[in-house]
């Protein structure tokens, strides 16, 4: 039997900023407390950037860290995708400006905007490139400051994102075409333009000339996020012909604790099988997969062949999960 091109996680890598804001901060302006924010949303803390820190450098900060542990050199990447909805500029896209932080002058880069699904949908893509041969390893990598577009006025939303970037680099690697092959073994992405007004930045280029404020209703994204989560879970898991029973571990987004505990709920899937880093980073959008991933990478919590699933759900709403084994 001919053999199938996998895209095989070979390094994890994260980056986050030096300045850590704890609960209680944020009681100092507004009306609220730490007991609120850690009973509603799990939330302990979040990193923010320096205003002199862009979303770029934490992008390669990240890369640096990824390359390192997969034991890559910067020459051997074919490919760059950053997913983020916080780029430094209008154009040029940030993964150039990471191209050229690590030096490397071919192959091709650009951003994927999926917001909190970010992440998700990158993957998704690089996997795509790695199977059609345009790409041997590809640098994929979520990167954010929300901080530069929150309302620091709206409780409903300053108290719950942080700054941070985690990377991936994937390599091409023969597997057999069954569900027992290192690399991503299925995804499964949607969109749901209705919603698009649940969860949105007021600004942009187009509209407003600014970047604009992000407004949320968090309460409906709430009720769509653990009911989608779930069915994009179970959707990937079929895809790749495997059960919750065959799971060892979900790195979800990490935007709520009690999402996440639903979702898994939902999955009929104990929390010890869950990575969870939301107390100590925020909803960092696009970054949240990578970084919980590479922190429970350097915890040394995966093992060769381990499953894992990761799921997401942002503004859009776009949401959408990925099935693979490490
Ligand atoms: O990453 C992209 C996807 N985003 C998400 O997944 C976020 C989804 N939503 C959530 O995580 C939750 O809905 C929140 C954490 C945003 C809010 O939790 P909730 O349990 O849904 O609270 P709520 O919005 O229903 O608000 C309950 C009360 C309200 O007061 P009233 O109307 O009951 O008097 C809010 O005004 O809590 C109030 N509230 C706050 N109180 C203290 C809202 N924010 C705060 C706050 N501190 N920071």
């Amino acid at each position: 039997m001919s053999g199938t091109r996998r895209a095989v996680i070979r390094g994890t890598g994260h980056y986050l900023p030096e300045r850590i804001v704890a609960n209680s901060e944020f009681s100092q302006t507004l009306d609220t407390s730490d007991e609120w924010i850690v009973s509603r949303s799990g939330i302990e803390r979040r990193h923010f950037a320096a205003p002199d820190e862009f979303t770029s450098d934490l992008a390669i900060g990240a890369a640096k860290a990824a390359l390192d542990n997969a034991g890559v050199t910067p020459a051997e990447i074919d490919a760059i995708i950053v997913a983020t909805s916080t780029p430094d500029f209008t154009f040029p896209a940030v993964a150039t400006q990471v191209q050229a932080g690590l030096g490397i002058t071919r192959g091709f880069a650009f951003d994927i905007q999926a917001v909190c699904a970010g992440f998700v949908f990158a993957l998704a893509n690089a996997d795509g490139l790695i199977a059609a041969g345009q790409a041997r390893r590809i640098l994929v990598i979520g990167a954010e400051t929300f901080s530069r577009i929150l309302d620091w006025s709206d409780r409903g939303t300053a108290v719950l994102f942080g700054d941070g970037a985690g990377a991936v680099v994937l390599e091409a690697q023969e597997g057999a075409g069954t569900s027992d092959d290192r690399g991503i073994l299925s995804s499964d992405l949607n969109s749901d333009g209705q919603y698009r007004d649940l969860l949105y930045v007021d600004g942009g280029v187009s509209r407003t000339g600014a970047a604009g404020v992000l407004r949320m209703q968090g309460r409906e994204v709430f009720r769509h996020a653990v009911e989608k989560l779930a069915e994009t879970a179970r959707t990937a898991m079929d895809k790749a012909g495997l059960g919750p029973h065959q799971v060892d571990w979900v790195v979800p987004h990490q935007a709520n604790l009690r999402i996440i505990r639903g979702t898994a709920q939902k999955l009929g899937l104990p929390m010890e099988k869950v990575i969870v880093t939301v107390q100590d980073h925020g909803n960092t959008s696009a970054a949240s997969i990578p970084l919980a991933l590479s922190v429970a990478a350097a915890q040394g919590r995966f093992k060769q062949g381990d499953v894992i699933v990761i799921e997401a759900i942002g503004g859009g709403l776009s949401w959408g999960a990925i099935v693979l084994r490490w």
